[in-house]
């Protein structure tokens, strides 16, 4: 067989291949009219580029390989390279995939230019057409485009052949934390130009109305023939040509191909400017034509008037220092792995949109083009971030002169095809890649290339946030914590806006200190958000019999974050993959079903549009957007006591502008005893991304707290009607409380099935080293006096001995349980402190009085307002991939948990109190490592306690804040238990 010369060059290995006899980018998009190649290819398996199995057999196009059970599977890495090379090197065993299909070329293509497309091919792609070598691209997340005309007759059938081979010198800056696939994951194309066509297009549209399009025209063969020209149109707007045609290559006869640019340009009056709140877009035509003012060539742009600019500390959107409340989302799908339909990326983005967020990071390289017309239409600002991560060899890399053009590549390669997108305000070098010259040359490009928007990295901005020699316009570190980020803006060093590119890291039961974070950004000038690691669960739907991918089969096979029977969410390692870094992809706001987690609606309520204040009696409602009056909500009061009684009533919402507030009469008499205020915000109108009527956010105040005595007595004593059982205090010979409705009975717990955080954070570690998982119990004595019974015990743990007392009463319909614990000084941060029992079977819901309906905790409860909730105690558990501590409700007063017959029981607390009511024990949830593992117990394990810490974030930043960290020393609480 002759050689293959794009196998013989051994592009795999080259890092100064980018790409050969690839066209240049553009921001013309092609889809329009264009042959889709999707569907189903032949496809081999081989296991090193040049090899052959002379085996054919299907797969799905887009689709990655890995993702299809052909024989090589999805490997997890956080950054440790999944393989010994260094860089430049790759692996001998290569696994390479061969694409082949033939594709009828139509015959009215003749005499045109006619272009295949390949959307994103990882990592290295080599394109044959009818057995000759077309070209060679780089970039697994950029499209390639590569000139047909001379390889291809119209009219007849060509063969397209697409090698992929899996890993190469580029894999070594593809390092990104996510599972590694191989394959053709985006679109793939055929369309056809006139030989003379529109080869770029360049939009600014300023704020105020002012447009300029560059227009660049190129034929591979010719000159541009007499009397062609450029014309735009915007609505009904006719744009002319400025001047006659440039050419940009000099008149110099070596130069084969002509290069010409003309500008069109136009002041828009009375423009309505973009932003995320109004994302108003205009259509743009821009078309060339022949001498006669027939169309050889069209491009279609939407266009958004806006302007961008870093002022001093301030990232200014059209004039306004707006807030980037932010996440970082990557192409992700459980079934197909990287392959994201249209359909999927709106999804995404209409959920961020209805839980506050604005603005997207696309970690960590170019999202599918569609994401960026979702983002323009929708209303997000977008981190347009290069596909460039060295992390496991970020130091050699980054001046590394061999992948100097590989910087400089994918930077602009990303910059000309997104610079229309009004959603892009800022680009980004990429990741974690240490910092040297070769960010600078590409950093040096975007300045000359796109004046028009600031450019951030964290790596360059790192060491010091201030620099402004460095490659960066924005200080944007990740994971700082709170404390570091104010000292900053308050030390007059500052001289760039702190937005976070990544913070409060959503693995597992966490971001705790959300609300901390953005009340410090919003109190102080020069802090201006961030983007929330991250938006998926990288959770891959798997097959639990074969440990196969499910891919495409799989649809529907799953619900409320939960894989269907006989499936699971494969995390690292679930796939035999070796090395691999475990659960740390499953580090999403959605579960792989884009199920929100609660940490989502804590986030709704921070960034909400609109909220409310309580100051000495006047009630004051905020319009907290930049750009949007309220006109667009509707609102319900609902006002709340604590007697279980509830009153609702429409709302006016008053016309206050952006930023600013309105006093507004209060909807209520003054209410008696605790209450509390909540607004239920819908919108008004169908928005593009959420119905009329849909919730938005749940603003709440607090009106009176009432005497604490009211709560500690129960709101509505049972009526007591002796002998009800329960009613007597029954201890066994080990003090222990023998009642009808538990199945195990009240005692002392100090510890939760830990998080991710607490695992990460080396919390759980001194937890089991105390020996707080298997408390062991030694009663040390019990007194009755009346009917009155005080036990006390003592717990020996390996930070000393813990006292517990329980001094139990009968009250009218029930018993009184107060409790004391005293935690020895080293004891000094446990996980909970409070009461553990089980309950008989078949109470099947809870009824509470307390922050709800979602779950909440002591540094995440901004966003679960105090009311009356209900929900089944299936729902209260929140399924975390790694099964962790989940359920808890935060400020709990007081709950009941029946039966269908409404028999059960009904437990009164004298403080707000952190509750959890699940059907696992802590211990059960430490010993599973997925959820499909967990084996319900038949009744409630119910947890009261009396402090219980916080979450934090330190699976990957900061841990919680001191405040929420339970303290040694004594706690009391108190409770009550009732038949009901
Ligand atoms: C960051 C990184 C992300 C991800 C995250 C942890 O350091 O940029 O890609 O690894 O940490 O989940
Ligand atoms: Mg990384």
């Amino acid at each position: 067989m002759r050689r293959d010369p794009l196998i013989a060059l051994r592009p795999w290995e080259a890092p100064e291949v980018t790409s050969w006899g690839r066209l240049p980018m553009s921001s013309v998009d092609r889809r329009d009219g264009a042959l889709s190649l999707d569907g189903t290819w032949h496809f081999q398996l081989v296991p090193a580029p040049g090899a052959s199995s002379g085996e054919w057999t299907r797969i799905e196009v887009p689709g990655a390989w890995t993702m299809q059970d052909l024989g090589d599977l999805p490997q997890y890495t956080n950054f440790q390279m999944p393989w010994a090379e260094f860089p430049p090197a790759s692996p001998a065993a290569n696994p390479t995939g061969v694409y082949e299909r033939s594709v009828d070329i139509p015959a009215d293509w003749a005499g045109r230019r006619i272009v295949l497309q390949v959307g994103a091919a990882e990592s290295v792609l080599l394109v044959h057409v009818n057995g000759t070598p077309v070209g060679i691209s780089k970039d697994s997340h950029l499209a390639a485009e590569f000139d047909l005309s001379d390889v291809v007759r119209p009219g007849d059938p060509a063969t397209v052949r697409l090698t992929v081979v899996k890993w190469s010198d580029a894999s070594h800056i593809e390092d990104q934390d996510q599972w590694w696939h191989a394959g053709i994951t985006r679109s793939v194309l055929l369309y056809a130009t006139d030989p003379l066509h529109l080869a770029d297009v360049t939009v600014r549209a300023r704020q105020d109305g002012r447009l300029r399009v560059d227009c660049q025209v190129r034929d591979a063969a010719g000159a541009l023939p007499e009397g062609w020209y450029v014309t735009g149109a915007l609505g009904g707007q006719l744009l002319v040509q400025d001047a006659e045609f440039d050419r940009v290559n000099a008149e110099d006869m070596r130069v084969s191909d002509f290069l010409g640019e003309a500008r069109l340009s136009a002041a828009v009056r009375e423009v309505r400017p973009w932003t995320a709140e109004t994302p108003e877009l205009y259509d743009l035509t821009v078309r060339l034509h022949r001498a006669d003012g027939s169309v050889a060539d069209t491009s279609h742009h939407r266009v958004g008037f806006r302007d961008v600019e870093v002022r001093g500390t301030n990232l200014l959107v059209n004039g306004e220092r707006i807030f980037i409340r932010g996440i970082n989302r990557h192409d992700f799908h459980p079934l197909t792995g990287r392959t994201v339909s249209a359909d999927d990326m709106r999804a995404d983005l209409v959920l961020l949109k209805r839980f506050g967020f604005n603005a997207i990071r696309t970690a960590h390289y170019p999202n599918d083009p569609t994401l960026l017309d979702l983002a323009d239409d929708l209303g997000f600002y977008v981190v347009d971030e290069a596909n460039i991560e060295s992390h496991d060899h970020a130091h050699e890399i980054a001046d590394d002169p061999r992948y100097l053009g590989a910087f400089v590549d994918r930077v602009s390669r990303m910059v000309l095809r997104d610079k229309n997108h009004p959603s892009v305000i800022i680009w980004s070098l990429g990741n974690e890649s240490d910092y040297g010259a070769n960010h600078d040359a590409a950093a040096g490009w975007v300045r000359r290339h796109d004046p028009t928007r600031p450019l951030q990295y964290e790596g360059a901005a790192k060491l010091d946030w201030a620099d402004l020699s460095v490659a960066s316009d924005i200080a944007c570190p990740m994971y700082a914590p709170i404390e570091d980020c104010v000292a900053h803006a308050l030390s007059a060093e500052q001289t760039k806006p702190l937005i976070q590119c990544e913070y409060s890291h959503a693995m597992g039961n966490s971001n705790g200190t959300l609300a901390d974070h953005w009340a410090a950004i919003e109190s102080i000038p020069g802090l201006q958000g961030g983007f929330i690691w991250e938006f998926w669960d990288h959770g891959i739907l798997q097959r639990v019999n074969d440990g196969r991918p499910a891919g495409r089969a799989g649809a529907g096979l799953y619900g409320k974050g939960v894989a269907a029977p006989g499936h699971r969410w494969a995390y690292g390692g679930d796939f035999g993959d070796s090395p691999n870094d475990g659960v740390f992809c499953a580090d999403g706001l959605v579960f792989p079903d884009r199920t929100p987690k609660p940490a989502m609606y804590e986030h709704r309520e921070i960034a909400a549009p609109l909220r409310l204040r309580y100051r000495q009696g006047v009630l004051l409602v905020d319009n907290r957007q930049h750009f949007r009056s309220l006109d667009w909500l509707s609102a319900e009061w609902c006002l709340v006591h604590a007697d279980g009684s509830t009153r609702t009533a429409p709302a006016a919402l008053p016309d206050v502008p952006p930023g600013c507030s309105e006093a507004i009469p209060m909807p209520f008499p003054a209410p008696e005893g605790e209450a509390w205020l909540t607004l239920r915000v819908t919108t008004a109108d169908d928005e593009p991304w959420a119905p009329r009527g849909t919730e938005v956010c749940l603003p709440q105040v607090c009106l009176s707290m009432g005497r604490s005595t009211e709560l500690s007595t129960g709101i509505a004593p049972a009526p007591s009607h002796e002998p009800v059982s329960g009613t007597s205090v029954e201890v066994d010979g080990d003090g222990l409380l023998v009642h009808p409705m538990l199945a195990s009975p009240p005692v002392l717990s100090l510890w939760r099935a830990p998080t991710d955080n607490d695992e990460v954070g080396g919390m759980a570690a001194r937890w089991r080293d105390w020996g707080l998982d298997a408390l062991v119990r030694k009663v040390l004595g019990l007194d009755r006096e009346g009917a009155q019974v005080t036990v006390r015990a003592e717990y020996a743990t390996g930070a000393g001995i813990v006292r517990h007392e329980q001094v139990i009463t009968p009250v009218a319909g029930g018993l009184r349980i107060e409790e004391s614990a005293q935690l020895p000084e080293a004891l000094d941060d446990v996980a909970r402190v409070g009461t553990v029992f089980e309950t008989v079977g078949g109470l099947d819901v809870l009824d509470w009085y307390g922050q709800g309906p979602w779950e909440s905790y002591p540094d995440r409860s901004a966003g679960a307002p105090v009311g009356h909730h209900s929900l089944d105690v299936d729902d209260l558990f929140t399924p975390y991939l790694r099964p962790q501590e989940s359920g808890g409700r935060h400020g709990v007063r007081r709950f009941t948990l029946s039966a269908p017959d409404a028999t059960g029981l009904a437990v009164d607390l004298a403080a707000p109190s952190q509750v959890s009511v699940t059907r696992y024990r802590a211990e059960d949830l430490a010993a599973a490592a997925h959820h499909d593992e967990l084996v319900p117990r038949p009744g409630c394990v119910v947890h009261l306690d009396a402090a219980h810490r916080g979450l934090g974030t330190a699976s990957c930043g900061p841990d919680t804040s001191p405040q929420y960290l339970v303290a040694a020393g004594t706690h009391r609480w108190s409770w009550t238990l009732r038949v009901l």
